[in-house]
């Protein structure tokens, strides 16, 4: 149902072929009618629900799961060429640099087919060794100042990058082993978000499109269950961008009281 919903979208707004759509459209063309799919598809009142619901099969509880408040539609065409704010990848990270709470776990899906020239990459040899980053200098709370007035006085996405760039790998790690994701409509990965990995460049021919969510456990999060902090340093958390699966309610509200510390043991906001 997902996928049906994001291909039918991605045919609506970028054509009969959607993942070939780079090699028909003009530059400003693609990015402009990729940009409405994402903003169709994030706010489209079926897709989170559609998502929600294959999270719902896999066993996960709705009365103890929250999801983050944000939904995106990825659309990463081959090369370099088409790379913008919407477009672009991400290098290696781990999501927990970000301050997401220990024990996040993400979920990808596939809307069309793709295959390992794709991209979706992850390092799973790094699940227990630390990877020297930038996390130590960066702030969610500072980071969200700088968006709100970048957006109120009008300064672009690249301006803000450069202002506050997010948490990166301060080494390529050449000598990785990637094990790079091909995946099918239908399929969903699961991996935790202290795992080490990346969106990279697409070196196929066709688009890759997907789409993630992001998930925390109640009980996780109470008795600070999850993976060990390796190599994370940044500030704040992200526990308050999240909302109960079962009724909508923030999470913070089920938590509130708690002294909690959601993330690596040294909450320092
Ligand atoms: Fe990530």
């Amino acid at each position: 149902m997902l996928c049906q919903l994001g291909q039918d979208l991605a045919a609506k707004y970028l054509g009969c072929d959607p993942v070939c759509a780079h090699t028909v459209l003009n530059r400003e063309e693609f990015l402009r009618c990729t940009s409405d799919l994402q903003k169709q598809f994030t706010n489209h009142p079926d897709a989170e629900r559609h998502f929600t619901e294959a999270l719902l099969q896999t066993g996960v509880d709705p009365t103890r799961t929250a999801i983050e408040n944000w939904f995106p539609l990825r659309v990463r065409p081959p090369g370099k060429t088409l790379i913008e704010r919407n477009t672009a990848g991400v290098g290696i990270h781990r999501d927990l640099w970000y301050a997401c709470p220990r024990g996040q776990n993400n979920w990808w899906a596939p809307i069309f087919p793709f295959d390992s020239s794709g991209g979706l990459t992850l390092y799973p040899e790094y699940w227990s060794k630390p990877v020297p980053n930038t996390s130590a200098g960066w702030s969610i709370s500072e980071f969200r100042k700088q968006r709100a007035n970048a957006t109120a006085t009008g300064a672009s996405f690249d301006d803000l990058t450069e202002i506050s760039p997010r948490p990166a790998a301060l080494e390529s790690l050449p000598h990785a082993m990637p094990i790079d994701i091909v995946m099918e409509p239908g399929d969903i990965l699961c991996f935790s978000a202290a795992h080490l990995h990346a969106s990279r460049i697409n070196t196929g021919e066709r688009i890759r499109f997907s789409t993630e969510i992001r998930t925390i456990n109640l009980d996780d999060l109470i008795s600070r269950a999850g993976p060990p902090n390796l190599d994370t340093k940044s500030s704040g958390n992200t526990v308050g961008d999240f909302k109960m699966v079962y009724d909508g309610a923030p999470l913070l509200d089920k938590i509130e009281g708690k002294n909690l510390d959601w993330r690596n043991g040294d909450d320092r906001e």
